[in-house]
């Protein structure tokens, strides 16, 4: 589907619309409905089922979302974090050069220095994307944080985080104060995190208030284990950096022993970024071949990393490859800067007496870009229905109860509805249309079961007096069963999966 399709089902079926949409929307900014708002925290507790789940030592953490100035002039935020931008000399509208340059770089710009992006504009005569004139400023600059006053004097500068993991590094000496006191710590956050982009657009992927999903982990860079076994033959399809520059644009499938041998990656990066790999298709359910894994060159890749790959999907309402999440090996940087920021050492004794500052690696993953992802994967035609095929464990409604008659019915209906919810199943209720126009509601939300209350149900004579017809949205197969067995039938199904045990390391239960 198209973006304007896609973001019309989505308006309609209750998932998300634009801010202040009374006062024409608010750019960038973006409202969640009941379903939406269900669904995103079924994302977030999928994530962290999986990315927790790889070790006993990673922890949650809910941190806060705004830092004083001194955290982000530390960091490198005030300094760095800025956006070319380019003003149109006719008009006077300021653009992000990458969106006024997309059609003659596709891949972006990153790393291109100012007056690289201006020859570019000049030599392509590129036209102004509001007016048709071709020439541009010079382009700046722009710092994207939202900057703050704390305070009544107004002398104090804040500014709302720009990315969650400013948390994790700022409760890194707590944590392991608190903790085990060893490494490697994993310290995750589920947070929102705010930009104030030049150019939001493309619904919920350049949004200026968004929600990250990410785990920072702390460790020796001498010595971090990983059950690496546990991934080695998995075939990762890596797009490498220097391939790209020598004219290769392919994905190749590479197990990950070979890009540990071969490739000069370290093994508890590749352990990480297979895991990664391993959640968009076995959790989130990606087909293989619309996930590659696209390394960063040493000019692209973001100031802080010495390793990186996005994680993009193809996505047919943005035409192409887009980045949903990334694997970042950030070494010492962020410690570095904030032990000299805060004057405080942030070094560690090793359970070997070792004096160290630990490195970094971090997963992180946009959870609002990410549920655009899952609608544009898997929301669409089925011959003559629209239907979700969200995997069970993420729909917003896990199951439907259908009355078929909304009188005669409903005492029964309300009887399933209790058994459901009783045992944690969400479960709606829905009698309102012919059967066949609730069935169609429920695919377009995902709902994987729908249970229908028939005559037979409430007929005491009839030999099937108590079951109901379970229906299984994407097959549409029905099954008539007893209401006792409805609990042990959907339950397993909404599980969220977490790596197997080979896969798990750190210190076990104490
Ligand atoms: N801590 C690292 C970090 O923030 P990033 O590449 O700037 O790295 C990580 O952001 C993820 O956050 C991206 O992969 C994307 O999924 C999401 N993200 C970044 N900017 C976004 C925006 N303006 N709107 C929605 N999601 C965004």
């Amino acid at each position: 589907m198209k973006t304007d399709e896609l973001f019309a089902l989505l308006r309609r079926r209750g998932v998300l619309w634009p801010s202040a949409e009374i006062y024409g929307g608010a750019t960038g900014l973006y409202d969640y409905g009941p379903a939406g708002r269900l669904l995103k925290r079924k994302i977030e507790d999928a994530w962290a089922s999986w990315f927790l789940g790889l070790s006993d030592d990673y922890h949650q953490i809910l941190a806060s979302e705004i830092l004083p100035e001194a955290v982000v002039r530390a960091s490198g935020h005030l300094e760095n974090f800025t956006d070319p931008e380019v003003t149109c000399d006719a008009c006077k509208t300021e653009f992000r050069a990458d969106t006024v340059l997309e059609k003659v770089r596709p891949d972006g710009i990153d790393g291109l220095s100012a007056p690289e992006i201006a020859e570019l504009l000049k030599t392509h005569k590129v036209p102004c994307p509001k007016c048709g004139a071709s020439t541009f400023s010079v382009p700046k600059p722009f710092n994207m944080m939202f900057g703050l006053d704390l305070g009544v004097t107004g002398r104090e500068r804040g500014y709302l985080a720009p990315e969650t993991a400013q948390g994790s590094f700022l409760s890194f000496p707590r944590m392991f104060e608190v903790g085990r006191k060893a490494l490697p710590l994993g310290i995750a956050a589920v947070a929102k995190a705010y930009r104030n982009e030049i150019a939001p657009r493309q619904v919920l992927f350049r949004m200026r208030a968004f929600t990250q999903a990410e785990l920072q982990i702390f460790f020796d860079p001498t010595s971090f284990p990983v059950p690496f076994d546990s991934v080695a033959a998995e075939q990762l399809p890596v797009v490498r950096a220097d391939r790209r520059a020598a004219g290769e644009e392919a994905v190749v499938g590479t197990t990950a022993r070979e890009l540990v041998d071969a490739g000069g990656l370290p093994e508890f990066y590749v352990f990480h970024l297979a895991q990664s790999f391993r959640f968009y298709r076995d959790v989130l359910g990606y087909p293989a071949g619309s996930i590659r894994l696209f390394e960063k060159s040493a000019a692209e890749r973001a100031f802080y990393n010495r390793i990186q790959f996005d994680i993009e999907a193809r996505l047919e309402s943005l035409g192409g490859f887009r980045e949903l999440g990334a694997v970042h090996y950030r070494g010492d940087y962020d410690l570095t800067r904030h032990a000299e920021g805060s004057g405080k050492d942030l070094s560690v004794l090793t359970e070997d007496g070792r004096r160290i500052l630990p490195h970094v690696l971090e997963l992180t993953f946009g959870v609002d870009r990410n549920l655009w992802g899952l609608a544009d994967a898997a929301l669409g035609r089925d011959g003559e229905r629209t239907v979700w095929k969200l995997p069970p464990f993420l729909a917003p409604y896990p199951v439907a109860v259908l009355p078929l008659l909304k009188k005669e019915h409903a005492a029964a209906a309300r009887a399933v509805l209790e058994v459901l919810r009783s045992a944690g199943i969400a479960a709606v209720f829905d009698t309102s249309g012919s059967i066949g126009r609730r069935y169609a509601r429920q695919d377009e939300i995902g709902t994987p079961f729908s249970i229908t209350i028939d005559g037979e149900t409430v007929d005491p004579q009839h030999p099937n007096h108590g079951t109901v017809t379970l229906r299984e949205r994407d097959s549409k197969s029905q099954e008539r069963l007893p209401t006792d067995r409805l609990v042990g039938r959907i339950a397993p199904a909404l599980l969220f999966p977490r790596p197997p045990p080979a896969a798990v390391a750190g210190s076990g239960p104490a």
